[in-house]
């Protein structure tokens, strides 16, 4: 019995022996003392401190010059509504086929601008009744009506595009 516990005593004893020679392999770590992490730390709390007081004096001296935002130059002269409404509507197109319809060769989309108005309004009908596939213009067409088409087409066709090939 005795030799037993001492077997066991002795078994605890090297496990522990083991576990301290771990121990003393383990990483020591002071981040939490980290000199870099406190000077970065104390830099963010003076940035804040120096955009506060920059708020501040914004309040107390306000600046009188009025600021002109530059109106965004029209390719098209939005004479009549129609225009008006194309030319919202074509917001959407622009990520694909450019401002002034150039197209983009990066999205395989086809310049579009100055094209003929009929030509437009087909298209856009033939993708949207699936008489022709388009999967990446189909949502974009999906809430338009056929009046869209045509205010759309009317813009489009007016746009400058004069050639060239656009990335
Ligand atoms: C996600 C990109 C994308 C968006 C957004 C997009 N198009 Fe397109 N469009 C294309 C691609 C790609 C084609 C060529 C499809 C094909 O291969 O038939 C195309 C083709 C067309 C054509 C036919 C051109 C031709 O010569 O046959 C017209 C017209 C057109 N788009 C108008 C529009 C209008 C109007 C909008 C906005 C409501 C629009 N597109 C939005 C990608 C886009």
């Amino acid at each position: 019995m005795t030799k037993l516990v001492t077997f066991i005593g002795v078994l605890i004893a090297m496990s522990g022996v083991l576990f301290l020679t771990q121990y003393k392999s383990l990483p020591v770590s002071n981040e939490r003392f980290s000199f870099e992490n406190a000077k970065v730390e104390h830099e963010t709390r003076l940035a804040e401190l120096a955009e506060l007081e920059a708020k501040r004096l914004a309040i107390l001296n306000p600046v009188e010059e009025e600021i002109v935002e530059a109106a965004p130059v029209e390719l098209v002269a939005l004479t009549t509504p129609q225009l008006v409404n194309g030319h919202e509507l074509y917001q959407k197109c622009i990520v694909c086929h450019g401002r002034a319809g150039e197209g983009r060769l990066s999205q395989n989309s086809p310049a579009i601008g100055g094209q003929h108005e009929w030509y437009i309004i087909s298209s856009l009908k033939d993708m949207k009744e699936g008489r022709r596939v388009n999967a990446v213009m189909n949502p974009f067409l999906r809430p338009l009506n056929e009046n869209d088409f045509k205010d759309l087409a009317a813009y489009i066709s007016l746009l400058p595009w004069k050639g060239g090939v656009s990335k």
